[in-house]
């Protein structure tokens, strides 16, 4: 595992930005994993700036979802779908069709996973994941004690989960769903190479943990230390525990 300390987000954001662009550069269709909440969002502006300017040509890109809620209805705001679409596929200048996500409306959600996880082998695998960390240790929505060889599924939130998330729900805990289909940390794994970025005080325990501590499914994301081609991107907060 590869663990990178930059002085702030900002900077997180700009190296992570770059490791798009080279990849972009070498596979133009490549295959890019985004992740929701807080933390990415000075990637999506950074390499946004960089599509703006001309620096990099990101139109033959494909996007991929890390996850979902269950249950929201279609084009609910705080859909992850919705989320991606904002952040990432109308800043870039992206089509719809250049996207893809599991559906989280589906009757039969378990089938909907199963079929997200086959399309993602059949689209050739994900070139690129870009990861943040819950403050207990989850990735894409993978609470503590997943399976490390977990496939894309339905899991069910913590509560301290639905306590972090209740901030894009109006503060209301109540809004928050309680189930979400989350690619399985095997199906993490599987990317080519995964990149996590955690930022702020409030993460340097789940990043101690996560670099320093054993491979443990307590702590989701430490299973990035079995992969041979992971990055950890930490500011100077969140890397304060290491
Ligand atoms: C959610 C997402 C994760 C994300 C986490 C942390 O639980 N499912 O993918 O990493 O939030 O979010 P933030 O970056 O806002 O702290």
């Amino acid at each position: 595992m590869e663990v990178v300390i930059v002085p702030d987000a900002t900077a997180g954001g700009e190296l992570i930005a770059e490791a798009i662009a080279a990849l972009l550069g070498r596979k133009p269709d490549a295959l890019l994993g985004v992740a929701t909440g807080s933390t990415p969002l000075p990637i999506y502006q950074a390499l946004t700036a960089k599509v703006r300017s001309g620096a990099v040509d990101a139109s033959r890109a494909r996007i991929c979802q890390l996850d979902e809620y269950v249950g929201l209805p279609p084009g609910h705001p705080e859909s992850y779908r919705s989320v991606v679409l904002r952040e990432v596929i109308e800043p870039l200048g992206l089509s719809e069709k250049s996207f893809m996500g599991p559906d989280g409306a589906a009757e039969d959600v378990q089938a909907a996973c199963d079929a997200y996880d086959k399309a993602l082998a059949e689209a050739g695998g994900v070139d690129l994941q870009l990861l943040g960390i819950g403050t207990d240790g989850h990735i894409g929505f993978n609470e503590p004690c997943s399976s490390l060889a977990s496939r894309t599924r339905i899991k069910t939130l913590t509560e301290q989960t639905r306590i972090d998330n209740a901030r894009f729900f109006d503060d209301d805990i109540e809004q928050v769903p309680r189930h979400v289909i989350t690619q399985g940390i095997g199906t993490i794994l599987e990317a080519r190479h995964p990149i996590l970025l955690a930022t702020g005080e409030g993460k340097a325990d789940a990043v101690a943990r996560t670099v320093e501590g054993p491979v443990a499914s307590v702590v989701p994301a430490s299973a990035l230390q079995l992969h041979p081609h992971a990055t950890v991107v930490v500011d100077e907060a969140a890397a304060s525990k290491l």
